[in-house]
Formats: C-alpha cells, structure tokens, sequence
C-alpha cells in the first residue's frame, strides 16, 4: 500500500538480496521505521516480539528466517534445527507452520548447496501468493459489500466493522479484511469503518487506524465493547474480520473479542463475514474450541499500555494495582455456526466443511 507516495509492502529483501526487510509495527503510528533482519534469529525475535504480526505475515517471516538460516548452514541438521526454533516463536497463527512445512520439503529434497538460493526464492513467492490471495479476497468481498449498498437509498453510508488488525500490515500487501474494503473505496462506494481499538496490544488503535487515515478511508476509532451497542442501533450494516487459523468445519480462530462480536452479530442480524487466505485453513482440526493451542501472553499487556509519552519515549504505562495479576489470552475460537460466510481467494462459502469443500475440493 502506498504511503506518503511510496509503496510499502509489509516485508521485502533488501538490494543486497539477502538482508529481509521489515517495518517495526510496534512503533506505529508515531514512527514508520524499517528494520533489517540479518539471521535467523532476528526472524525469530521479529515475530516473537511481535515486530511483525498478523497470520500471514508470521508466515511470510518464517519463510524468509529459513532462508537467512540456510545462507548460513545449509546442513540437514540445521534445517531441522531452522523449522524448530521458528515454529516456537507463537502457537496460534497455523501460517507459520504452513509455510514452514513448504520450506522445509522443499528444501529437504535437494542437495543442501542448493537450499539457500532456493530459500530466498520460495520466500518471495510465498510473498507473492500472498499478495495475490488477498487482491482476490478483496474482489470476492468487494461483490458482498456491493449487495448491502444495492438495498440502501443511492449515495447511503456502508458502516464496516473490523476487529483488530487484519490490514495490509498483518499481511504481505492488501490486508483480508480490509481488501474489500480498498476496493469499496477504489469503486467509489461510500464506505466508513468502525475499528475496534483491540485491547490489549492495540492493534486496531495502533495499525488498523494508521492504514485507514493513510489511505483516506473514513474511520472511526472506537472501545472494544461499543460494537454491540452500534449494532443494536442500525449502525453497522457488516463485520468483515481476519483470521489465524480455520478450522476444516469452518470455526475460525482470530484476535480476542471476535467471539463477542459474533455473539452480537448474530443477535442484531448483522452479517458476521471472515475475510479466509487458504493457507490460513488447518485442514487437520475440526473443533475450533477444543483443537487450537491459543497464545497465552504475558499479563504485564493488560495491566499496563503501551503507547507514545509527553516527552516523545515509548513506554508501558501501568493502569492496574500492583497486587493484581493481568490474564491474557490472545486468541478466541467463533463457533462455525456464528458466521455469515468465509470469503477466499476462490470465492465465498459457508463456513462449513461442505462449503470449504466445495471451493478447496483437492482437500477431499
Ligand atoms: O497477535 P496478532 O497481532 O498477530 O493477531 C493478529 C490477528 O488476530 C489478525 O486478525 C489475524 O492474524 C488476521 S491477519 C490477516
């Protein structure tokens, strides 16, 4: 996406061809800074620390850190060791593991003098993909949101809520959720985005927010417990939200506080739509709830926020008594049964394992 008239992706290599870059998302929006990743590790602390974030992106990194780990070792046992040491970095987004396994059989099959340059090639056409995925989403999602303005008086606000960020930030470019929306806009439909702010790490406050105001979007910033309240008031007419891993029943994991937003979805009859990449689908679950590992994180996240100080630092800023321990599970399971469609790359489907069938019938 462009920015300021340049256009970023979200990862990219270097003009040395083998330093990966990234922009440090945790400095967004006071700071747009790219940084370089040199070695495996770098990759690694990248998504751990969550200087990178967002499903497909994890795995667009890991992709890249078994490059910059083979440009170093190329060896059986480092490949091994590669695959390992990424895949700890966060349990949740099935992404990493994706695009993991892809690495490591394609580099496994051939000669370990050859694995580097191959690694580096495999990485830019997972950036690709990605990229390429999401611009379909956006036009599979583009023709829903065509719908609802073809009920509404000509010229009629669409109101969209997004949770979190599932921008092009948390991917390679376009972003799931939000393609459809640059879309919208790009088609001249009057679009306006309530972005939830995503407590505890903020990233609908800190990122969803900075791409809608740097691609002239109409949004507005609103507390993760208001959506309820503006459904009930006519005034969200559809969700649109990522996703970290989907399961072959179509429960779709993603960001805390999906689940109650589906909840109330689902009571004011406001379709709830998941914005679905294929390599996000964990064809090997079924139940959402009870199958996917979710990311317990560090309770200093909830008793404390992160932002920007009066003198310019960044900082975590306590909110909590010291006494009381913060408890933070980072990811929340939305039954199958609560969502309005899954909108692909190859189009939408009921999130089911008939409809994802129907789309991914290789999957049978
Ligand atoms: O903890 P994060 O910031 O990595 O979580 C990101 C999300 O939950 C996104 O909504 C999800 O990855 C979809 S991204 C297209």
């Amino acid at each position: 996406m462009k920015i300021d008239g340049t256009h970023y992706r979200s990862i990219w290599l270097g003009d040395d061809q083998k330093t990966v870059k990234i922009i440090e998302q945790r400095l967004l929006p006071h700071e747009l800074k790219v940084v370089d990743l040199k070695s495996r590790e770098d990759a690694a602390i990248a998504i751990k620390d969550m200087w990178v974030r967002g499903a497909p992106l994890i795995g667009a990194t890991a992709a890249y850190g078994m490059a910059l780990a083979m440009a170093d070792d190329p060896s059986d046992a480092n490949l091994e060791k590669s695959w390992e040491i990424l895949h700890e970095t966060r349990p949740t987004a099935i992404n990493l593991r994706w695009a993991l396994n892809r690495a490591k059989a394609h580099l496994g099959a051939m000669a370990p003098e050859e694995r580097a340059a191959a690694a580096y090639k495999l990485a830019a056409e997972i950036c690709d993909e990605d990229v390429e995925i999401n611009r379909s989403i956006g036009e599979n999602g583009l023709k829903l949101i065509e719908e609802i303005a073809a009920k509404k008086a000509p010229g009629e606000t669409i109101n969209i809520l997004t949770h979190c960020n599932a921008g092009w930030l948390a991917t390679v470019d376009w972003g799931t959720a939000t393609s459809p929306i640059y879309h919208a806009v790009e088609k001249g439909l009057k679009v306006h985005v309530w972005v939830d702010e995503t407590r505890p790490r903020n990233q609908g406050a800190q990122l969803t927010s900075w791409e809608m105001a740097s691609h002239g979007v109409p949004h507005t910033l609103i507390v993760d417990n208001a959506g309820g309240h503006l459904m009930q008031h006519g005034q969200v007419d559809m969700v649109i939200v990522g996703t970290d891993r989907t399961t072959a029943q179509g429960d779709v994991c993603n960001k805390i506080g999906t689940y109650l937003k589906a909840l109330a979805a689902k009571d004011n009859n406001v379709p709830f739509y998941v914005a679905l990449p294929s390599p996000t689908i964990d064809w090997t679950v079924n139940d959402g709830v009870k199958e996917i590992p979710i990311e317990e994180r560090d309770g200093r996240e909830v008793t404390h926020v992160y932002g920007k100080l009066e003198n310019g630092e960044r900082d975590w800023v306590q909110i909590s008594p010291d006494a009381t321990p913060g408890g933070n599970p980072a990811f929340d399971v939305t039954p199958s049964r609560l969502i309005t469609g899954l909108i692909t790359e190859r189009g939408v489907c009921d999130a089911s394992s008939e409809g994802l069938k129907k789309l991914f019938p290789e999957q049978e």
